[in-house]
């Protein structure tokens, strides 16, 4: 395995890119290639067999392309198919789980908020982060079943997203949170709309901040960051197997030079 080898990054579809952004801002020298299975998404409402297939057909298409480290930046992936994952595969994979740690520890209300596709809320490996940073604390779990679609068709701020929003927020008005977890890594793109529709005192953390510094270090102690850095940075290359359309206008690839292209896997 080579320093210079990609780091390789999945996602039900377009979403995970929240977590790219972060990635890339961190390690800006990584060669980063990230895969977007739109055609399957949403991941978050299929049978936990199916997600593990997915992501085993991700994780041998990124392998295929020289990954030596896999950042699966979708929770409903992480909390229902990491563990076999890891046990199936030689090389290092950083995962994404919903941030309840933070908010519970610093909520003053004790009550916080996760939006979070079905998958993720009824994962094993969810409950026992919830039951363990959150026994005391009042956990109001909203589906957010709808909003990927949305996304997914670069719909981040239409009438018919606006008009969802408010009927899934409403549980979150009502009980009064003060801290929100995006436990979905396409709801980052809501944030302005969330930050609108949600009361000022409401707190919104995702993790994709987290995710990148855990892939830094992971990448470190494997001595697998890139060291060749007096070539040129890297093209980031995004791919997806429907109409790359969205994913290549979330990520302004054409304004900053990114590959984007069209595969079927
Ligand atoms: N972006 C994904 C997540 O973080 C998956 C959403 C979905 O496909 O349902 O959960």
């Amino acid at each position: 395995m080579s320093n210079s080898q990609p780091i390789g990054i999945f996602d039900s579809g377009v979403g995970g890119t929240s977590i790219w952004k972060e990635i890339h801002g961190l390690l800006p020298n990584e060669k980063t290639i990230y895969l977007a299975d739109s055609k399957n998404a949403p991941y978050g409402e299929k049978p936990i067999e199916e997600i593990k297939s997915l992501s085993r057909k991700n994780t041998e298409k990124l392998l295929d392309m020289g990954a030596k480290i896999i950042v699966v930046a979708c929770n409903t992936a992480t909390t229902n198919a990491i563990k076999d994952l890891r046990n199936e595969y030689a090389i290092p994979f950083i995962g994404i789980e919903p941030a309840i740690k933070p908010a519970a520890l610093n909520t003053k209300t004790k009550t916080i908020g996760i939006l979070a596709t079905r998958g993720t809320l009824t994962s094993t490996l969810f409950s026992q982060t919830s039951d363990f940073y959150a026994r005391n604390i009042n956990v109001v779990e909203v589906e957010g079943r709808g909003l990927v679609e949305l996304i997914e068709a670069g719909e981040l701020d239409s009438p018919q997203m606006r008009s969802l929003l408010l009927k899934l927020l409403e549980p979150f008005l009502v009980n009064k949170i003060d801290y929100l977890v995006l436990g979905c890594s396409h709801y980052p793109y809501l944030i302005p709309i969330l930050e609108e529709l949600l009361s000022k005192d409401v707190v919104i953390i995702d993790s994709g901040e987290a995710v990148a510094r855990q892939t830094k270090s992971i990448l470190n102690k494997n001595n697998l960051l890139r060291t060749d850095t007096t070539y040129q940075k890297p093209i980031p290359e995004f791919i997806s197997n429907t109409d790359p359309k969205v994913l290549e206008n979330l990520t302004e690839a054409v304004q900053n030079g990114y590959k984007v292209s069209y595969l079927d896997f």
